[in-house]
């Protein structure tokens, strides 16, 4: 029997790679405009780094981590998120004693959570996401959401809406968790038993609980908007207010609560309106986290950040039904016939791809007709024709697929050719 691939990971085969390319270029490039600068951190981290960082009390970390021991018995996690070990690396590297605060940072590299796979969720999946670390400036949290939006909108994406709330600070929250105790407790026997275990933990995550969304008592909740306090208030106010001046629309959800502990302040989320679009509609999400730096041994430095993942960019491209820009298929492909042109054929698919063209050629010793629709399946922009008569002439034929007209010219003057008509196109 053969060995089949995991459950909830999936091959990303050639035709199909060219569109995470195509995301990560978009990404990248919006990055480079707004000045943030690639990192790269190990794909798998001490466990206790998501424990302290994620959040104990998360589903990620109770449910969903792929933890194991290594030869030297030490418990290693493969990564379920990114910014837990950029934290890490900003206190590791001292990037704290970085003149120049915050520092802006992007990353795109697999992340591993055991999800019930679904359509849109994969146990792995490929996250772009960035973090500005060092400033409580709200205009970095107007920053990165701008980024974001700039992304989808380079893209071409257009249904999506960008929810946003406030978790508020340290004394906000706590506020807002008595009242939450005070409203689950009485009945928090017609809860599940995570949930139970939540109240006392962690009342905010039965808000975010998938099986008991439906009780009556969560769509009357207390409000963490009602237990902001003035600094919260004010705080939210300049985020919300820099976004009107962006131009960025958003609609302000008091009920968005974040799947990690390490939010405080703003947090966000981008869905998809797209018709057709899956179940999971959350194409992005983010927030700040003013006290993980601190939680996870460095000095009180503030974060923001955001990560969405390619599966899920991809497919709501495809449910916008946007075309791809990507990569159509080959400048030219050489038909031989014969064997000494054959032979010449090396040499000048060679000379084609050294002069920056993309080329190809037969490798099965076909006839004509079936090189000439291998050149059509390819996409072939050109296809040069070496025949016998050609090569005793020392030319070759080219036509141009796109206009149907062709041209005889010199081997020499094969990749110049080319060259020059794609240009003028
Ligand atoms: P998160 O909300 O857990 O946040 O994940 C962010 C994004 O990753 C989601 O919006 C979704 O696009 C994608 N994602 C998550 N799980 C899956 C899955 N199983 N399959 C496919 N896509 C998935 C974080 O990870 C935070 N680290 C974001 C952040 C960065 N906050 C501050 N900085």
């Amino acid at each position: 029997m053969s060995v089949k691939i995991p459950r909830g990971t999936q091959d990303i085969l050639p035709g199909q790679s060219e569109k995470w390319q195509y995301i990560e270029a978009i990404a990248k490039d919006v990055c480079r405009r707004y000045h943030y600068k690639e990192i790269r951190t190990p794909i798998f981290e001490h466990t206790e780094l998501f424990k302290r960082g994620v959040g104990d009390t998360t589903d990620i970390v109770q449910k969903e981590m792929y933890t194991f021991e290594d030869r030297g018995e030490r418990s290693l996690t493969l990564r379920p998120e990114g910014t837990a070990a950029v934290v890490r690396s900003f206190v590791e590297n001292k990037m704290f004693g970085h003149p120049d605060q915050p520092v802006k940072m992007f990353y795109t590299g697999p992340m591993f959570r055991y999800e019930r796979p679904q359509s849109g969720r994969y146990r792995q999946f490929v996250q772009f996401g960035v973090e500005a670390i060092g400033s409580e400036d709200p205009a970095i949290d107007a920053e990165v959401i701008a980024l974001v939006m700039d992304i989808y909108k380079s893209a071409g994406l257009k249904k999506l809406n960008l929810v946003i709330n406030s978790l508020g600070d340290a004394e906000s929250r706590n506020a807002h968790r008595e009242a939450l105790i005070a409203h689950f407790e009485p009945r928090i026997m017609e809860f599940c038993s995570d949930c139970q275990t939540r109240l006392a933990q962690n009342p905010l995550r039965i808000l975010d609980c998938k099986k008991d969304r439906d009780h009556e008592l969560m769509a009357t909740a207390p409000s963490i908007l009602d237990y902001l306090n003035e600094e919260s208030k004010a705080y939210f106010s300049k985020v919300t207010g820099y976004l009107d001046a962006l131009n960025i629309s958003y609609t302000i959800d008091p009920k968005l609560v974040r799947g990690l502990d390490y939010y405080n302040h703003t947090a966000f989320e981008v869905m998809s309106e797209a018709e057709g679009f899956g179940a999971i509609t959350t194409l992005c999400g983010g927030g700040r986290y003013n006290g993980l730096v601190k939680d996870l041994g460095g000095p009180d430095s503030p974060g923001i950040g955001f990560a969405f993942s390619i599966e899920r960019f991809i497919a709501a491209m495809e449910a916008e039904r946007i075309e791809w820009q990507v990569d159509k298929g080959l400048d030219c492909y050489i038909v031989a016939l014969g064997e000494e042109a054959k032979d010449r054929s090396v040499a000048l698919v060679h000379q084609l791809r050294t002069a920056g063209l993309s080329a190809d050629r037969d490798y099965q010793d076909r006839k004509m007709k079936a090189q000439l629709k291998a050149s059509d399946r390819q996409n072939a922009r050109f296809t040069a024709i070496l025949g016998e008569d050609e090569l005793a002439e020392n030319r070759i034929t080219v036509k141009d697929m796109a206009e149907g007209s062709q041209e005889n010219v010199t081997l020499q003057e094969l990749a110049n050719y080319v060259k020059t008509k794609l240009e003028a196109n």
